[in-house]
């Protein structure tokens, strides 16, 4: 499976597709949400670490599962997110870290590793793909700097 990276320009907002709604429904909500997990754990020894709450554990948890509460809705699941934070803003709520091309790269580059363990677990290619079409075009929209 080819996963790649568009080129990414700040002020750039190309139009987003959502995730099939089949991903979700195979991947299952416990399955997503250790792959949000997994994904959080690359960003945690990486160089974009600083822009992520890696010293203190609680808020890194919270970090985690907003993510993956965000992520679940956006991909047809329950509206946690909306439930627990309100509208999602994303864009905006992601405006007080300076998130350049490379961030988004490197952010980008560890669900491109943690993607292919989902094919071999049987998850269709088809909805894997369009899992990463959305990561990859919506998180253009969020390079600010
Ligand atoms: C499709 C792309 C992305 C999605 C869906 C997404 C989703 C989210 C969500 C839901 C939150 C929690 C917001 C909240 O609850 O207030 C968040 C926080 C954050 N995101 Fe993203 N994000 C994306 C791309 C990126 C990229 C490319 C970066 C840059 C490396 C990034 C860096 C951050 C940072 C630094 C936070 C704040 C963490 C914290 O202090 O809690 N995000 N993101």
């Amino acid at each position: 499976m080819e996963l790649k990276i568009t080129d990414g320009v700040m002020g750039v907002r190309p139009p987003v597709t959502k995730p099939h709604p089949g991903f979700f429904h195979q991947v299952g909500e416990e399955r997503f949400r250790k792959l949000v997990d997994d994904h959080y754990e690359l960003i945690r020894n990486s160089d974009i670490a600083f822009l992520f709450p890696v010293n203190d554990e609680d808020d890194f948890t919270q970090a985690k599962k907003n993510a993956a509460d965000f992520l679940i809705q956006i991909s047809g699941g329950h509206a946690y997110f909306n439930e627990n934070r309100g509208e999602p803003r994303m864009v905006g709520r992601h405006a007080p870290f300076r998130i350049d091309e490379h961030a988004r790269r490197r952010w980008l580059e560890f669900y491109a590793k943690l993607l292919p363990e989902l094919e071999k677990e049987g998850i269709n290619p088809e909805y894997i793909k369009s899992f990463w079409d959305y990561l990859d075009i919506f998180s253009i929209w969020m390079i600010n700097i």
